[in-house]
């Protein structure tokens, strides 16, 4: 009988326990905001209407349209450069605070620089910004985002420290013309990718190839664009507009399973994502010096005179420490990383550097277990971050996931709520996290993936000339969270 009844009383407190879960609402703060994100040469189409000339994109994708998996191009798009009236539609259906998009520089500047301004490009730019206002939606604008005028490209692109003065100029110009209008600024989108993927691996145009060589002059240029145009903002501009300006830094988390990588794992993190945040969040505002030994060694041991991984003087530090209000962050995945020859074959797909020396596996990406791994990992990059830094006040700029066609898309809702999930355990720890942003609004040109991959929040029909735009269930789920500011869990 008393077995019965411990029996009985066990059912009742878990039953009871499990009713709490199930039914709790999470609640974001107060001034919490969300957002949708896309990006220029990914949406608009139009590559060369009314005056606009071309990047390296459209560069790469006519040149050699076969460099992209399914050989296509951001000719068209999702042609938002028509259509931007029914995207402003979208984001008004999901009612979101704010839209972030970005500029394309050869729209504005058709020669890359400010002599000659392009009218009709500005114009789009402020009809679409004059839309979002139109409804109370703030425009977050990034300044950069990949699509580098082929002609500046041509004069060696991030690789030229010239392209410091050439993007401040540029940056300079957004502000004049749209800054009475935009409040918040992202300056660059991914350095680590423009810089490693565009100049180090092939992975991104332009198509360079010189691994720790190229990959590190562009990442000193990039750092101190940034910061230059952090300065211009600072002190002619923010004066008069009020607004802010941060950096967007892509960092995945390189996790370990096993305590020998633990090592291993700080290394990636270091080259992948802290060569930038170090320099402008850390107080020493330099490389992390993991990453300065280690290419110095290398360089040394191939026969170098010097490290490949150019020095920051302390002028340059001092303009680069502490240049962004914002840490923006994109984040997409974890990996567990390894460094031992002899696990090699074991992992599916390793992916090795030259001077990381580390190799990945398990992308922490799919379906259930794995998936919550990934949350777990965003949980602890959120932690590293307000660990690493003083909790410096985060923007989510993107995060995201990708599914086949169709608009049964369980997956990413399963994904969207495990992340929102990851990032108020971290908020509830005292992150100072400040909005969400999903990637992306709408499906779109996802690079050298073309349209093969889908991370919209609503399909768009690249067969039909209209591009029709139909919600997915995560669009309907993410409504759900941001109109009532609750997570269910
Ligand atoms: C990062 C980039 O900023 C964006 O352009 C890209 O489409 C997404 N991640 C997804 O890969």
């Amino acid at each position: 009988r008393w077995q019965h009844f411990l029996f009985l009383l066990y059912t009742v407190v878990s039953e009871s326990e499990s009713a709490k879960t199930q039914n709790s609402k999470r609640n974001f703060p107060d001034d919490f905001r969300f957002g949708a994100a896309t990006a220029a040469y990914q949406i608009e189409g139009g590559w060369n209407t009314d005056g606009k000339t071309e990047s390296i994109w459209d560069h790469l994708t006519h040149t050699n349209p076969c460099a992209i998996e399914d050989c296509t191009n951001g000719d068209v798009a999702a042609d938002s450069y028509h259509l931007y009236k029914r995207d402003v539609e979208m984001l008004r259906e999901l009612g979101l605070d704010y839209y972030r998009f970005s500029l394309s520089w050869p729209r504005i500047l058709p020669t890359g620089f400010p002599d000659k301004i392009n009218k009709a490009g500005v114009q789009y730019y402020n009809n679409l910004i004059d839309e979002l206002l139109k409804y109370n939606i703030e425009p977050v604008v990034t300044i950069y985002h990949w699509d580098m005028p082929q002609k500046l490209q041509k004069m060696g692109g991030w690789t030229n420290p010239y392209i410091i003065d050439w993007y401040t100029d540029y940056a300079g110009v957004a502000f004049e013309l749209f800054g009475k209008k935009v409040k918040k600024w992202i300056t660059i989108n991914e350095p680590y990718q423009i810089c490693d993927y565009g100049y180090g691996n092939k992975l991104l145009a332009n198509f360079f190839n010189s691994t720790g060589v190229a990959d590190y002059l562009c990442a000193k240029n990039v750092l101190l664009a940034h910061a230059k145009a952090y300065h211009v903002y600072d002190k002619k501009y923010r004066p008069n507009q009020g607004g802010t300006i941060f950096i967007s830094l892509s960092a995945q988390y390189y996790d370990y399973e096993f305590k020998e990588f633990k090592d291993a794992a700080k290394d990636a993190n270091d080259f992948t994502w802290a060569i930038y945040s170090y320099p402008i969040f850390s107080k020493y505002g330099d490389f992390p010096s993991s990453v300065k030994e280690r290419v110095k060694a290398k360089s040394i041991q191939q026969g170098f005179p010097r490290s490949r991984l150019p020095e920051l003087t302390p002028t340059e530090i001092e303009t680069i420490r502490g240049s962004s209000d914002y840490f923006g962050l994109n984040h997409y995945f974890t990996f567990y990383v390894y460094r031992n020859e002899s696990l090699k074959g074991l992992y599916p797909s390793p992916s090795t550097s030259d001077d990381l020396e580390v190799a990945t596996y398990h992308k922490e990406e799919r379906k259930g277990g794995r998936m919550k791994i990934g949350a777990l990992g965003f949980y602890k990059l959120l932690t590293k971050i307000r660990n690493d830094y003083d909790n410096p006040p985060v923007i989510i700029t993107e995060n995201g996931f990708t599914t086949k066609r169709g608009l049964d898309d369980d997956d990413r809702v399963t994904f969207l709520r495990l992340y929102i999930n990851a990032m108020l355990d971290a908020i509830d720890d005292g992150s100072d996290i400040r909005s969400y942003t999903v990637w992306t609004m709408m499906d779109n040109f996802e690079w050298l993936r073309g349209f093969t991959v889908h991370y919209g929040l609503y399909e768009v029909d690249f067969e039909s000339p209209e591009r029709t735009r139909t919600p997915r269930k995560s669009a309907f789920v993410y409504k759900q969270i941001v109109r009532t500011r609750e997570l269910d869990w």
